[in-house]
C-alpha cells in the first residue's frame, strides 16, 4: 500500500515537473494549426489521427512529442511527427519555422508529410536556433527551392535526410562543416553541379546517399577518406570520367552503387578488396573492359548487378565464385557460347538476368531449381526445349525467354508454376496449342506469346477472379472464334495477325477494362456492331485488314476515351458518320496512361509501340502515344461526304481516309485539325478546290490528295507552301499552284489545266508510280513488355538500404 502510494505520488510529481511549458506547447500547437487546419464547415472529414492526443495541458504527453526530465523549463526534445499529414492532403512548409522556437530539440522529423514549399530560410530564423539537432529528417515531402545555408550551421547534425523531395541548385560545399554526420541522404531531388569535394571531411560518415540526382563531373577522389562509410550509392546521377582507382580504400562499404550514370573506363581491381560488399551496381553505364573475375571471389557478395554497361565477361574463363549471389545481371555483358556453367553452384540464386548476350545452347536443366523467382533471358540464341521442370517451382514469379531461338511445345504442366506474373515468350518457334493448365497460374499478370508458331482453336477459359492485365498472342498461327476468357480485368488484349473468323464476339463487352484492343490481320466478318459502344474504357481499337462490312456505326462516337482507331483495309461501306465527330479523345487528347502500368509499382516502359505512320513503320514511344491521336478508315468502300464535324477532331495527328468512295468537296473545317501531321485522302473521287484553311495546318508533313477529282489553286501559307512533292497531288481534275509549278490562271484556272496540266503531270506521274510514296497503312500497335524486366529488380528486389535510410 505504502509504495503504491510512494509510486502514485511520485508519478504525480513527475507529472508535475513536466508539465511542458507555454513556449513549447504554443510552438507545437501553432504547428498542428497549419498542418492540420480547423475542420471547416463545408469539411470536418478530414482524419489528422496523429493529433488526437494533442489536447491535453501537458504536451509531453502527446503523441510523437519526447521530453527530457532533466530539464523541466523547457522539457521537449524529441519529435518524431513523421506521416502526421494524411494523404492526399498537403501542407505548406511554414509550418517547419513554427517548431524553430523549441530550441532545445534533440531530433525531429517530419518525413512524409506533403509539406510544400521551400525550406524556411534565414531571413525566417532558419534553423540557427536548434543548436543542439543531431537528427533532421525533412524527407518525401515536396520542398522545393535550394537547401537553406543555415541547415550547414547544425554542427551537432549526425542524421540529416532530405531526400525525395524537389530541391534544387548545388549542395554547397558549407556542408563539410557538418563534421559529425554519420548519414547523409539527399536522394531523390533534383540537385545539379559537381559533388563537393568538401564531403571528403565527413570522416564519420557510413551512409551517403547522392542518388537520382543531377549530379555531374567526377566522382570525387576526397570520398576515398570515408573509411567508415557502409553505404554508398551515387546512381542515377549524370557522373562522368572513371570510377577512382582506389575506390577499394572504402573497405567497409557493403553497398555501393554507381549505375545509370556515364561512366567510363574499366572497372578497378580494387573493388575486390571491399571484403564487407554485398551489393554492386554498376548497371547502366559506358564502362569497358572485362569484368574482373576477382568480383566473384567477394564472400559476402549477395546482389551483383551489372548488365548493360558495355563490360565484357569473358565465358571461356574458368569462374569459381566465392559468393552466393541471389541477385545477379549480367545483361549484355557480351556472354557467349552456352549458359556458364558455375552458374549451377549458385543456390540462392532468386534473380537472374542473361538478357541480351549471344548465349546458344538449350536452357540446362540445373537452372530449373526450385529457388529461382525471375529468370530473364530473352534477346540470346537459346534452342533446344523449355524445359517442364522450370514450371514444377511455386517461386518462379517472372519468366522471360523472349527473342531466342526456343521450339517444341508449351509444357503442358505450365500451370504448375503457380506463382508466375510475368510469362514472356515471344518471338520464338514454339509451336502446339496453349495448355489448358496456364489458367492455374492464379497470379498472372503478363502473358505474351507472340511471333511464335502456336495454333489450336481452343483457348484456356480464365477465372472470374484472374489478375490478367495484359495479353499478347499476336503473329501465330490460331484460329476459330475470337476468343474472350481471359477474364474480366484485362487490359491489353491483342490477337492480331492470327487466322480468327467469325464476327466479333459480343462478350467483348464483358472486358470492363479494356484499353488497348488489336485484332488486326485476321478474317473477322460480319458488321461493327452497335454495342462496341459501350467498350467505353478504350483507348485504342485497331481492327485494320479483317473483313468487316456494313456501316461504321454511329454508336463508335460514345467511345469518350479512343485516341486511336484503325479499321482500314475491311469492306464498310455506308457514310462516315457525322458523330464521329464527337470522338472526344481525338478532341483534346488528355494525356492517358495505360492503366497497366498502375498495376506494376514501377516505372513500366511499355514502349515500342510501333505504328505505319508517314508511309513508315514507326516507334511511338509509351509516352508518346498518351497524346497521340489517329483516325483510320482508308482502304474500305466507304462513299457519301466527309463529314465538315471532322474538323472537330483538334488532337489529331493522322487522318486517312484513303483508297474509298469518297465525293463532295474536303470539308474547309478540316482546315482546323492544328495538330494534324498526315492527311491522306488519296485515291477516292473528291472534287471541289483545296480548301484554303490548310493554309493554317501548321504541323503537316505528310499530305495525300492524289487520285481525285481535285480542281483550283493549292493554297499556300502554313506547312502548305512547303508541300511541294508533286505525288501528293497526282492524278486529279486540274490542280495549280507553284507547289507542283503550275501556273494558275487568274481567272478561269480549271480550263486551262485539264488540258495543258494534266498532260504534264501525266508525263511526270509515271516516274512517280516508280515512287515508293507511302501508302499510310494505319495503326499497328505493339507492346514489348521486354524492356519493363530491367524495371523488376527494384519491383520484386525492394532496395534494402532504403530501409537502413528510413531507420
Ligand atoms: C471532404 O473530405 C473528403 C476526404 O476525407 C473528400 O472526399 C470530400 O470531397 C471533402 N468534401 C468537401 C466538401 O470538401
Ligand atoms: C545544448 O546542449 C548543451 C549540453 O547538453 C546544453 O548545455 C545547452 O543548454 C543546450 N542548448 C539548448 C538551447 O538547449
Ligand atoms: C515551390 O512550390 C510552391 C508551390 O508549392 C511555388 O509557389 C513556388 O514558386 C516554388 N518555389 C520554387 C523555388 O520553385
Ligand atoms: C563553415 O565553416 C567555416 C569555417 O569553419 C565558416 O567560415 C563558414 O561560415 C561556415 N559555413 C556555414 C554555412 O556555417
Ligand atoms: C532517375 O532520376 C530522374 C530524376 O533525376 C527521375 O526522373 C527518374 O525517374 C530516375 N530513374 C529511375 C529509373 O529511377
Ligand atoms: C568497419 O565496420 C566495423 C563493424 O561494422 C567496425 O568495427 C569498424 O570500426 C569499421 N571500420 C572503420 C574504419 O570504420
Ligand atoms: C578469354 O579467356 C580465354 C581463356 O583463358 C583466353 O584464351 C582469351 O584470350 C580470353 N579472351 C579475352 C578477350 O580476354
Ligand atoms: C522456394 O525457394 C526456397 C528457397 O529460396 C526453397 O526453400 C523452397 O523450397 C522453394 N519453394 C518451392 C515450392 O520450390
Ligand atoms: C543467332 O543465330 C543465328 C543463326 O544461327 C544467327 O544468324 C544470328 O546472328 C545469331 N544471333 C546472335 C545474336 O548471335
Ligand atoms: C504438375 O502438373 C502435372 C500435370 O499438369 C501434374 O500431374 C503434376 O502432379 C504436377 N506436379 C506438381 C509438382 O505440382
Ligand atoms: C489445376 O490445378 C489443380 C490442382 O491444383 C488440378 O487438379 C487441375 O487439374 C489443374 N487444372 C488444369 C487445367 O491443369
Ligand atoms: C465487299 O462487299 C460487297 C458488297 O457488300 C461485295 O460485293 C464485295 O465482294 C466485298 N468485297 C470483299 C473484298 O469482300
Amino acid at each position: 500500500m505504502a509504495l503504491l502510494l510512494i509510486a502514485l505520488l511520485s508519478l504525480s510529481l513527475l507529472h508535475h515537473s513536466l508539465s511542458c511549458p507555454s513556449t513549447h506547447k504554443q510552438s507545437l500547437l501553432h504547428f498542428k494549426s497549419i498542418v492540420a487546419p480547423q475542420p471547416t464547415t463545408t469539411n470536418d472529414s478530414i482524419p489528422f489521427f496523429a493529433f488526437d492526443s494533442w489536447i491535453t495541458n501537458n504536451c509531453c504527453n502527446w503523441e510523437g512529442v519526447t521530453c527530457n526530465l532533466a530539464l523541466p523549463s523547457k522539457p521537449v526534445t524529441h519529435l518524431r511527427l513523421s506521416a502526421v499529414v494524411p494523404l492526399p492532403y498537403t501542407a505548406p512548409s511554414t509550418a517547419i519555422a513554427s517548431l524553430f522556437a523549441i530550441d532545445t530539440l534533440r531530433f525531429l522529423d517530419i518525413s512524409e508529410n506533403s509539406l510544400e514549399g521551400e525550406i524556411p530560410s534565414p531571413s525566417e530564423g532558419g534553423f540557427t536556433s536548434l543548436v543542439n539537432l543531431t537528427y533532421l529528417d525533412l524527407s518525401s515531402n515536396l520542398l522545393n527551392g535550394t537547401i537553406p545555408s543555415n541547415v550547414f550551421q547544425l554542427r551537432n547534425l549526425k542524421h540529416l535526410n532530405l531526400g525525395g523531395n524537389s530541391l534544387t541548385g548545388f549542395l554547397s560545399s558549407a556542408i563539410a562543416n557538418l563534421s559529425k554526420l554519420q548519414v547523409l541522404s539527399i536522394e531523390e531531388n533534383s540537385l545539379t553541379g559537381q559533388i563537393p569535394a568538401e564531403i571528403g571531411n565527413l570522416i564519420q560518415l557510413k551512409v551517403l546517399s547522392l542518388s537520382q540526382n543531377q549530379f555531374s563531373g567526377e566522382i570525387p577522389e576526397s570520398l576515398l577518406q570515408l573509411a567508415r562509410l557502409q553505404v554508398l550509392d551515387l546512381g542515377n546521377n549524370s557522373l562522368t570520367s572513371s570510377i577512382p582507382d582506389q575506390i577499394g580504400a572504402l573497405s567497409n562499404l557493403s553497398f555501393l552503387s554507381l549505375k545509370m550514370n556515364q561512366l567510363s573506363g574499366e572497372i578497378p581491381v580494387s573493388i575486390s578488396d571491399m571484403k564487407q560488399l554485398q551489393s554492386l551496381e554498376l548497371n547502366r553505364n559506358s564502362l569497358t573492359g572485362l569484368i574482373p573475375s576477382s568480383l566473384f571471389h567477394l564472400k559476402m557478395l549477395k546482389k551483383l548487378n551489372l548488365g548493360a554497361s558495355k563490360l565484357l565477361l569473358n565465358n571461356s574463363l574458368e569462374i569459381h565464385p566465392r559468393s552466393s549471389f541471389s541477385f545477379l545481371s549480367l545483361r549484355a555483358c557480351g556472354l557467349t557460347g552456352s549458359i556458364p556453367g558455375w552458374l549451377s553452384d549458385q543456390k540462392e540464386l532468386d534473380f537472374l538476368d542473361l538478357s541480351e548476350n549471344k548465349l546458344t545452347g538449350s536452357i540446362p536443366l540445373w537452372l530449373t531449381g526450385p529457388q529461382i523467382g525471375s529468370l530473364i533471358m530473352s534477346d540470346n540464341n537459346l534452342t533446344g526445349q523449355i524445359p517442364s521442370n522450370l514450371f514444377n517451382s511455386r517461386n518462379l514469379s517472372v519468366l522471360d525467354l523472349s527473342r531466342n531461338g526456343l521450339s517444341g511445345h508449351l509444357p503442358v504442366n505450365i500451370g504448375n508454376a503457380s506463382a508466375i506474373m510475368i510469362l514472356l515468350l515471344s518471338s520464338n518457334n514454339l509451336s502446339g496449342h496453349i495448355p489448358p493448365s496456364i489458367t492455374n497460374i492464379t497470379r498472372l499478370l503478363a502473358l505474351d506469346l507472340s511471333a511464335n508458331q502456336l495454333s489450336g482453336d481452343s483457348f484456356p477459359q480464365f477465372r472470374t477472379d484472374t489478375y490478367l492485365a495484359y495479353v499478347d498472342l499476336s503473329e501465330n498461327s490460331f484460329y476459330g472464334e475470337v476468343p474472350v476468357g481471359f477474364g474480366p480485368q484485362i487490359r491489353s488484349l491483342s490477337l492480331a495477325s492470327n487466322k480468327f473468323t467469325g464476327p466479333l464476339p459480343a462478350k467483348l463487352i464483358t472486358m470492363n477494362f479494356i484499353e488497348n484492343l488489336d485484332l488486326h490481320d485476321n478474317y473477322i466478318t460480319g458488321g461493327i456492331p452497335h454495342w462496341i459502344g459501350q467498350m467505353s474504357a478504350i483507348y485504342v481499337l485497331n481492327l485494320r485488314d479483317n473483313k468487316l462490312e456494313g456501316a461504321v456505326p454511329f454508336a463508335i462516337s460514345n467511345l469518350s476515351k479512343l485516341h486511336v482507331l484503325d479499321l482500314s483495309g475491311n469492306n464498310l461501306t455506308g457514310t462516315v458518320p457525322a458523330e464521329m465527330g464527337r470522338l472526344t479523345g481525338m478532341v483534346d487528347t488528355p494525356i492517358t496512361y495505360f492503366s497497366i502500368s498502375d498495376l506494376f509499382t514501377f516505372s513500366l516502359d511499355l514502349s515500342d509501340i510501333t505504328t505505319y505512320w508517314k508511309g513508315a513503320l514507326r516507334d511511338l514511344g509509351y509516352q508518346r502515344v498518351s497524346t497521340y491521336a489517329n483516325l483510320d478508315l482508308s482502304r474500305n468502300q466507304v462513299s457519301g461526304r466527309i463529314p465538315g464535324e471532322l474538323g472537330n477532331l483538334k488532337g489529331l495527328k493522322s487522318l486517312n481516309m484513303s483508297y474509298n468512295m469518297l465525293e463532295g468537296e474536303i470539308p474547309a473545317t478540316l482546315g482546323l485539325l492544328h495538330k494534324l501531321e498526315s492527311l491522306d485522302l488519296s485515291h477516292n473521287k473528291i472534287k471541289g478546290s483545296i480548301p484554303p484553311s490548310f493554309g493554317s495546318l501548321y504541323q503537316l508533313t505528310t499530305l495525300d490528295l492524289s487520285y481525285n477529282k481535285l480542281t483550283g489553286r493549292i493554297p499556300v501559307g502554313g506547312q502548305m507552301s512547303a508541300m511541294t512533292d508533286p505525288s501528293s497531288y497526282a492524278n486529279n481534275s486540274g490542280l495549280c499552284g507553284f507547289q507542283i509549278q503550275v501556273r494558275c490562271e487568274p481567272d478561269d484556272p480549271s480550263e486551262v489545266e485539264v488540258s495543258e496540266g494534266a498532260q504534264g503531270e501525266g508525263s511526270i506521274g509515271d516516274h512517280w508510280l516508280n515512287l515508293k510514296w507511302g501508302v499510310v497503312y494505319g495503326f499497328l500497335l505493339g507492346f514489348s513488355v521486354a524492356v519493363v524486366v530491367s524495371y523488376f529488380a527494384g519491383f520484386l528486389y525492394p532496395n534494402a538500404p532504403k530501409r537502413y535510410l528510413r531507420r
